[in-house]
C-alpha cells in the first residue's frame, strides 16, 4: 500500500479526533528540568510534588519489582535519591504518559496494551545493552510509546476496528496489515501524526512511523530494529493486547535482525531461546509494575 496514501489518511483521521488529549505539562517540565546540568535534586522533587497524580504514582513504581529497593520508599525526595537522575526521566516520563489515555480505552484492553508497552519498553532497553546502543534509556522510552496510535485508532475507529478483528476470528494476522486493508491507513502512520503534534523528538516519530519497516527508516535503524524485535520478542511472552493469533518467528527471516547483526557483529552467537525463556521469566514483574501504576485508576 502506499506510504503518502495511508499518510493522508491519517492525517485527514488525526485531523477529525476531537480534543486530541495533550501530555501533561509537569511531565514535559520534568523532562526539560532534568535536562539541564547541575540541575537539583530538590527542584525536581518539588516540580513533581506539585502534581500529586504524578508524585503518587512515582512511589509506587519506584517500590515495584522492577526497581526493587530493599526498603519501601516513601518520599519523592528519596525515590529520586534512590533512583538518580537518569531514571527519574524515564520514570517520570512513562508514569505521565499513561494519565494521556486515562479514560480512553477503545476496543483494545488498556491493561494488556500497557504490559506490551512497558515490556517492549523493558526488552528494548536489554537489547539495546546487548547490541552496545549507546542509549538505552531512549530505547526503553521510544518502546513505551512504539504504539501510540493504536490507543486512538481504536478509539475513534471503533465501528471499523471491530469489523476488522471479526473478519480474522481464528486466523493468523499481522494487526498492522489488517488495518491498512480495513481503514486504509495503521496505528503506524495514526501514531506519527499525533507524535508530530506532540513534538516528539525525531528518532522518536521515526520509530513510531516504522517500527514494523525497520528496513525503511534512515535516521536511527538501529533504534527501530531493537523496537522491531522487542515487539516480536514481547508477543511471544504473550504481552500482546489481541493483536496477533500466532506466537512464534523466525529470527533468521526478520530485516531486524540483517540490521542489528550489521551493527553488532558478535550477535550471531545470540542464543534466542535462552533469550525468550529470561524474558518470559520477567513477566510477571512486568505485570506488577503495570498494575501498580494503575491501581489507583481502578484498572482491572
Ligand atoms: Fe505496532
Ligand atoms: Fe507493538
Amino acid at each position: 500500500m502506499d506510504k503518502a496514501a495511508m499518510m493522508q489518511t491519517a492525517r485527514e483521521m488525526v485531523a477529525s479526533f476531537d480534543e486530541l488529549p495533550t501530555i501533561p505539562q509537569v511531565a514535559t517540565r520534568v523532562i526539560a528540568l532534568l535536562d539541564r546540568p547541575n540541575v537539583e535534586l530538590d527542584q525536581v522533587a518539588d516540580l513533581i510534588l506539585s502534581d500529586q497524580v504524578l508524585a503518587a504514582r512515582v512511589i509506587k513504581m519506584v517500590n515495584s519489582p522492577l526497581y526493587r529497593p530493599s526498603h519501601p520508599i516513601q518520599s519523592v525526595k528519596r525515590a529520586l535519591i534512590y533512583l538518580g537522575i537518569k531514571h527519574i526521566r524515564e520514570l517520570a516520563f512513562s508514569v505521565s504518559f499513561v494519565d494521556v489515555f486515562e479514560g480512553r480505552d477503545g476496543i483494545i484492553d488498556m491493561k494488556s496494551f500497557w504490559e506490551h508497552s512497558f515490556g517492549v519498553g523493558i526488552i528494548s532497553k536489554i537489547i539495546a545493552e546487548k547490541v552496545g546502543y549507546p542509549d538505552s534509556e531512549k530505547a526503553y522510552l521510544v518502546g513505551i510509546v512504539h504504539d501510540i496510535g493504536e490507543v486512538f485508532l481504536s478509539y475513534y475507529q471503533q465501528d471499523g476496528f471491530r469489523q476488522m478483528l471479526e473478519s480474522v476470528q481464528g486466523q493468523p494476522f499481522r494487526l498492522v496489515d489488517k488495518e491498512r486493508e480495513f481503514l486504509g491507513t495503521s496505528h503506524a502512520e495514526v501514531g506519527l501524526c499525533i507524535a508530530e503534534k506532540w513534538n516528539f523528538p525525531d528518532e522518536y516519530r521515526e520509530v513510531i512511523g516504522l517500527h514494523h519497516e525497520p528496513a525503511e527508516a534512515t535516521l536511527d535503524p538501529t533504534l527501530c530494529a531493537i523496537i522491531n524485535l522487542s515487539d516480536l520478542f514481547a508477543s511471544v511472552c504473550s504481552l500482546d493486547y489481541g493483536g496477533r493469533s500466532w506466537v512464534s518467528f523466525r529470527l533468521g527471516d526478520e530485516e531486524a535482525w540483517s540490521i542489528l547483526k550489521i551493527y553488532a557483529p558478535h550477535l550471531a552467537q545470540f542464543d534466542v531461546e535462552r533469550f525468550c525463556y529470561e524474558m518470559e521469566d520477567r513477566v510477571p514483574e512486568i505485570q506488577d509494575m503495570v498494575k501498580s501504576i494503575f491501581q489507583d485508576q481502578g484498572a482491572k
